[in-house]
């Protein structure tokens, strides 16, 4: 039987609470187009690469636009969302997650960052946390968005450790399928409506404890 080696963290309405900041700048984007964009329906889009969420907006709003276009506007949704992020401050970490980290590696495990965000190491610069991840696994990384597990898969590499020992935590849907499809255990953060396919779900990483972790194994 496999005992727990490593946390998996997602960034993104894991560690920070950016995923708001997504959602303004993709509503604003939608707005600009002439769409409303809804909350419920930015659910779609979390944990999902920058392209792959405006082509799910585009398909909401009715939209068709050539290849250069669509790249014009990931880029325009992106300026925005940078702006969103430049001032960020340690006060948006969320609640528990540098506690948690910092537990964790006493425990003796090892902590890895597997997000789809390109703009990762700006936000963990900003929130000062680089130095709480043994690995960390970016958008400028990848080559395949999750669902598929690529991003779990290296951060378990990087660690050299199997898949099979690994926990991820995740808020998103794609990225709970992403964690299953990489034979890895995975605890949701958010609500169970949500995230039906995690193994735990809970609302933050202030409410979960190692001895959660280990009773998964
Ligand atoms: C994920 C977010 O972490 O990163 C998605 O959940 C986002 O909403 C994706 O689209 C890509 O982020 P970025 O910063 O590279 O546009
Ligand atoms: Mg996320």
């Amino acid at each position: 039987m496999s005992t727990v080696r490593a946390c998996l963290f997602d960034l993104d309405g894991v560690i920070v609470d950016t995923a708001k900041y997504h959602f303004l700048a993709w509503r604003r984007l939608a707005q600009e187009l002439g769409f409303e964009f809804t909350k419920e329906q930015n659910e779609r889009l979390k944990g999902v690469s920058r392209m792959q969420s405006l082509e799910i907006l585009l398909e909401i709003g009715g939209k068709t636009f050539s290849q250069n276009v669509k790249e014009e506007l990931a880029a325009k949704k992106n300026l925005w969302y940078v702006e969103y992020i430049t001032t960020m401050k340690q006060n948006e970490i969320l609640p528990g997650a540098a506690e948690f980290l910092l537990s964790v590696r006493q425990a003796g495990l090892q902590t890895a960052l597997g997000s789809a965000s390109k703009n990762a190491m700006t936000i963990l610069h900003n929130v000062g946390l680089v130095s709480y991840f043994d690995s960390i696994i970016d958008g400028t990384k990848t080559a395949k968005a999750k669902p598929d597990p690529e991003v779990f898969l290296l951060c378990a590499k990087e660690l050299n450790v199997d898949p099979a020992t690994c926990v991820v935590f995740e808020d998103a849907k794609a990225g709970i399928e992403a964690a299953r499809n990489a034979g890895m255990h995975c605890i949701g953060i958010g609500t169970k409506e949500d995230l039906p396919d995690a193994d735990l779900v809970v609302p933050s990483l202030a409410s979960i404890t190692l001895e959660q972790i280990t009773q998964l194994f």
